[in-house]
């Protein structure tokens, strides 16, 4: 598997708070990387970092083999990086299609002549690709405002599907939601990967992390200090690093 997004030496800080300390993280194509870390570890700001809403203080993020600096999140996505926060950015108002292709819609010419949405073809790429996900979103008519969170967050991987993203990072997608919505999430990230689409995995359910990584990064205090294959590791042991104290196993791992 080639490498998609490596991140070196990740340093941002806020004031006097030290959020990253020479971070580092790999994601393959096809890869899920689940990143853990007690509260205020610096998860979420790798990711922001990542995803062009912090500029990193120092330290290198190559993307697809190419060195990059978003300066805002509307570039990262541009260059195929998604990011669903658990708080989805849908338009409440609008359906499940036109949120898919919200900001790209297809258009068409009524009487050919004046540009107007094509929603019926909006509409049946929806549903063909709703299919695709197995989702028991029913129509793509439905209001994204009566759908549950588990819903939403298929209606933002639908979207992150059709407009071939190559990295996914999910930040606490599953927080908010109950349990059989939350192993549907899994089967989400799952679809991702066979699409082979990397992804990066928050999660603070350690047993849901595990279960949907291929391979799990521990943050402690702004850096990694253990990398294993999630198939060789526990509860337990990541525990242990995310509330080491010690340095011990920090780079040790590669
Ligand atoms: N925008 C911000 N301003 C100031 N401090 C921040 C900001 N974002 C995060 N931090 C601090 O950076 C540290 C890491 O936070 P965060 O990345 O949210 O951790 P995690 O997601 O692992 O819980 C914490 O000490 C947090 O308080
Ligand atoms: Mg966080």
């Amino acid at each position: 598997m080639s490498e998609l997004l490596e991140a070196r030496g990740i340093r941002k800080h806020f004031g006097a708070v030290e959020a990253l300390r020479g971070m580092d993280l790999t994601v393959r194509e096809g890869e899920v990387v689940a990143v853990v870390g007690d509260n205020g570890a610096g998860k979420s700001t790798l990711i922001k970092v990542i995803s062009g809403v912090h500029q990193p203080d120092g330290g290198e993020i190559l993307f697809d083999g190419r060195p990059v600096r978003f300066q805002s999140p509307r570039e990262a996505r541009g260059a195929g990086i998604e990011t669903i926060y658990q708080d989805l950015a849908l338009a409440n108002h609008l359906n499940v299609g036109a949120n898919i292709f919200l900001g790209r819609e297809m258009m068409t010419r009524w009487l050919g002549l004046i540009p107007v949405i094509d929603a019926k073809r909006i509409n049946r790429e929806t549903a063909r690709l709703l299919n695709r996900i197995e989702s028991r979103i029913p129509d793509p008519r439905a209001a994204v405002m009566n759908l549950s969170g588990g819903q939403r967050q298929a209606v933002a991987i639908a979207r992150a599907m059709y407009w071939k993203m190559k990295l996914v990072i999910m930040d606490e997608p599953t927080a908010a939601l109950a349990v059989p919505e939350a192993r549907n999430v899994l089967r989400l990230v799952k679809t991702l990967k066979d699409e082979g689409i990397g992804v990066i995995y928050i999660d603070h359910n350690l047993l849901l992390a595990l279960e949907a990584a291929d391979s799990v990064v521990v943050m402690n205090r702004g850096r990694k200090v253990h990398e294993t294959r999630a198939s060789e590791t526990d509860q337990e042991e990541l525990i242990r690093y995310m509330t080491g104290r010690s340095e011990v196993g920090r780079g040790g791992t590669k």
